[in-house]
């Protein structure tokens, strides 16, 4: 049954490049031709980088879970001054705008196209550093599998970083924060450009606080800072002005 999610998934994100990729009118192939081009300076950008500056990777090893088109982890190699990176994901459109902007940002980068619970042992132990952002967990049912795959492939005293939207912010489009689902998004998945279309059939789940906090105890990860913004990370105009709930955070972790 899961086989047939993630497929599922693939399909739906590699339509949703599309979108993204239209709204973008090639943006990012630009800018990443400018050595000083980052995409980590949107407004919710200033949490993550007080946070990464507490955390010296130069030279080390960098991966990121899924990557989607990359550009994130190629902003965070020069961010880091990191030596090399690798950056997964499911979306075969993603994989391949992901290499495209590698060589044209000349960075040491590797891009793999799969379903990350499938990813096999020659990566274990291989990295310092993974980081984990936004629209990373709602993809997988299980957080222990998830979490498994991240501990397997960090080396040991290896950190991560999660800044991810806030479960509560997920709850205007589940039934309950407490019910699991699987959800779809009937309306797409454009949340670069903002277009709603009909889309190919995904699967999304409902992950409560204590279903991360409690798969990353399991899972030999040690959380060292954790912290909730009421800054809103997807353009969601539902959310416009609000103050009351906590809508992304951030985690740092050290396997143990
Ligand atoms: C919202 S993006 C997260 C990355 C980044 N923050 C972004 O906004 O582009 C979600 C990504 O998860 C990927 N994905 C979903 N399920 C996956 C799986 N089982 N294995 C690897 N990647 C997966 C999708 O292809 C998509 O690129």
């Amino acid at each position: 049954m899961n086989e047939s999610i993630f497929e599922r998934n693939r399909a739906a994100w590699n339509e949703a490049l599309a979108y993204h990729q239209k709204a973008r009118n090639n943006a990012l192939q630009l800018g990443f031709e400018d050595p000083e081009f980052s995409t980590l300076d949107r407004d919710c950008d200033g949490i993550l980088m007080g946070m990464l500056d507490k955390i010296d990777l130069r030279g080390k090893t960098i991966a990121q879970l899924p990557c989607n088109n990359g550009r994130e982890l190629l902003s965070l190699i020069r961010y880091f001054d990191a030596n090399e990176a690798l950056g997964i994901d499911i979306s075969d459109a993603a994989i391949e705008e992901a290499r495209q902007l590698a060589a044209i940002a000349g960075l040491n980068a590797q891009f793999l196209r799969t379903n990350l619970l499938e990813l096999d042992d020659e990566y274990n132990h291989a990295f310092d550093f993974i980081y984990i952002s936004e629209g990373s967990l709602q993809w997988f049912p299980d957080l222990d599998e998830y979490f498994a795959v991240i501990t397997r492939l960090l080396k040991n005293d290896g950190q991560i970083l999660i800044f991810e939207i806030h479960p509560f912010a997920y709850i205007k489009d589940a039934s309950s924060y407490f019910d699991k689902g699987p959800y779809s998004y009937e309306e797409g998945l454009d949340y670069v450009g903002g277009v709603a279309y009909e889309a190919k059939e995904c699967c999304w789940f409902m992950h409560r606080m204590s279903d991360i906090l409690g798969a990353l105890r399991r899972n030999r990860i040690e959380v060292l800072e954790f912290d909730e913004y009421g800054v809103e990370m997807a353009n969601d105009p539902a959310f416009q002005g609000q103050d009351k709930l906590p809508l992304s955070y951030i985690l740092t972790g050290k396997k143990k």
